[in-house]
């Protein structure tokens, strides 16, 4: 018996990076897993190398069509969402003076209205299935810890932390059985990072400094992530709603 049998669970993001490995650590677990990113290609290429209990789907976090269009499907195809994990983000670097209007209005756009948009269609779906569910809005450090150079991905990061309890207070008055929580990664090794890092004067330095960084002495790796969203999706985590869980080897302390 797996943790997550007979669960339907979406990830967004999913074609690479953390996404992906919590698709792979779901599957695992037991459940039937909707891969969606905007990365058709290499999203379709996830889900297959993944397998029979993986599937992808073209979805743009930011489109409210899209989030209609794929649950409606999810519910149609396989009669159930059990869990949902608003994965998908950006981490553009600029500080306040050199933040245009638009950059600013990209980086919400994904990180704070496709994790609203998520939630509020996501909900929609569990409800029509009546079994509860999941919900996993992927926060970050940012959140708690302040960049000079990260003016909008703080202020999104930390922005989801509180939709997160809203959305977790929301279900739970109005007896959904969906519980809500935020997860806050601090620096994992995906492309997310080595594409920053390599914009950097010394990107091997720049690494060093990033592993230093934290208690453990060593960057995060995707998995150390997935492991806790699994730990969400699952039973065992059934007393936890609205709650902010780190998983960052001690950078913030
Ligand atoms: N890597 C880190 O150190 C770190 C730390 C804290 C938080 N996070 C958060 O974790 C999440 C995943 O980060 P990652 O490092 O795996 O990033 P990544 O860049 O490797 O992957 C992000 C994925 O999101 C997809 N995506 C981009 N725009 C999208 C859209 N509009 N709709 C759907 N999908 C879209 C991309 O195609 C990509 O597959 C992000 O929300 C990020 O902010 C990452």
């Amino acid at each position: 018996m797996g943790k997550l049998d007979n669960k339907v669970a979406l990830i967004t993001g999913a074609a690479q990076g953390i996404g992906k490995s919590c698709a792979e650590m779901l599957v695992e677990a037991g459940a039937q897993v909707v891969l969606a990113d905007v990365q058709q290609e290499e999203g379709q290429k996830a889900a297959t190398e993944i397998g029979e209990k993986a599937a992808f789907r073209n979805l743009d976090a930011t489109s409210e069509a899209d989030w209609q269009e794929t649950c409606d499907w999810i519910v149609d195809t396989y009669g159930r969402l059990d869990i949902l994990v608003n994965n998908a983000g950006i981490s553009p670097a600029a500080n306040i003076e050199d933040t245009s209007l638009e950059f600013w209005r990209k980086v919400m756009g994904l990180n704070v209205d496709g994790v609203f948009l998520g939630c509020k269609y996501g909900i929609g779906a569990m409800k029509k299935a009546g079994n509860g569910g999941s919900i996993i809005n992927m926060s970050s450090g940012a959140a708690m810890r302040a960049n000079g150079n990260l003016t909008a991905y703080n202020t999104s990061k930390a922005a989801v932390a509180m939709m997160t309890k809203s959305v977790a207070l929301h279900c739970g008055q109005t007896k959904t059985g969906i519980r809500c929580n935020s997860v806050h990664p601090g620096t994992i090794r995906t492309r997310m990072v080595t594409d920053y890092v390599n914009t950097l004067p010394d990107p091997a330095a720049a690494l060093e400094a990033m592993s230093s960084g934290s208690v453990i002495g060593r960057l995060g790796e995707p998995e150390d992530v997935a492991q806790m969203v699994l730990y969400l999706a699952s039973d065992e985590s059934s007393f936890i709603t609205g709650s902010e869980m780190v998983v960052d080897g001690g950078m913030i302390l």
